[in-house]
């Protein structure tokens, strides 16, 4: 099975129909408002993930009722709420997709392909439970389980080998000593620009505002890319760093993120000032 993903994952021939439907897919989603809702810029959390509960839970307890007598009522209900409550999962998974790397682009698009078998005979499904054929309902229903199925596998792969719409930057603070770390001058500190420093060896970017300094972590959770080579903007009334690789935003003043790809907030660092010297320490 890994040789198998590690073709995939270095085959140039999905590249074609990948780059497509990349295009459709920012073409399609807008405006920024909505891309950013489906990120999970509101949770400061990628909503895929959590869409994805509705229709597998509902689909394997419908497997469960279909072994039970007298539940077809019941296992028909849920997997219409399964077919359903799939498409905006989907919509959300299509939206971080666009924004992957290309080698993750190709496991996603036979994870996104996988995904699409198990709800068309999910949809098979219901339609022929709801003319009454139960038998031909639980059969196709069963074989879309198994698709969707192989969809998770590769969905598990994505997040958790190929570190899809993970964190990227908080495990950073594992390679940051405790105790509070001097950072820089505050009197030499420019206003409003955008500073970068070491703490151990983790890049941090300081940004100073009156005698508030923000110290946050330097690299973008989206993909890691240097937020101290972004540029700072004002989103909705604050202060924010724009990420130079694909234009996440976060304040300068919490770490919220403001707009994705990134579906995670970016991590603040605590700070004092002794004696005229910054210092930050892990949170
Ligand atoms: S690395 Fe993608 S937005 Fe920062």
């Amino acid at each position: 099975m890994r040789a198998i993903l590690t073709r995939i994952e270095q085959n140039p021939a999905l590249d074609g129909v990948g780059d497509r439907l990349q295009r459709a897919v920012q073409a399609t989603i807008r405006p920024q408002r909505v891309r950013d809702l489906l990120h999970g810029v509101l949770l400061g959390h990628p909503l895929h993930p959590a869409l994805v509960q509705v229709p597998v839970g509902a689909w394997i307890s419908a497997a469960v009722l279909d072994l039970m007598p007298g539940q077809r009522r019941a296992a028909t209900a849920l997997v219409g709420l399964g077919t359903v409550s799939a498409l905006p999962a989907a919509i959300a998974g299509l939206n971080d997709w666009a924004a992957l790397t290309r080698d993750q682009r190709r496991i996603g698009l036979v994870h996104a392909a996988a995904n699409t078998v198990g709800l068309a005979l999910y949809a098979g499904s219901l339609a022929a439970r709801l003319r009454g054929r139960h038998g031909t309902g639980r059969a196709l229903a069963y074989l879309g389980l198994n698709a969707v199925s192989a969809g998770a596998y590769l969905g598990g792969h994505l997040a958790y080998k190929q570190g899809a719409q993970v964190n990227q930057s908080v495990p950073e603070l594992h390679r940051i000593s405790d105790g509070w770390h001097p950072l820089a001058d505050l009197a030499g500190l420019p206003q409003r620009r955008l500073v970068t420093r070491e703490m151990d060896d983790v890049s941090v970017i300081l940004y100073r505002h009156g005698d508030e300094v923000t110290v946050m972590l330097e690299r973008c959770p989206h993909q890691g890319g240097p937020l101290g080579e972004g540029e700072v903007a004002e989103i909705d009334g604050h202060a924010c760093v724009v990420c130079p690789w694909h234009g996440s935003a976060f304040r300068l003043n919490g770490g919220e993120v403001m707009h994705g790809p990134s579906g995670n907030d970016q991590q603040i660092l605590p700070t004092r000032v002794v004696d005229g010297v910054l210092q930050a320490r892990l949170p």
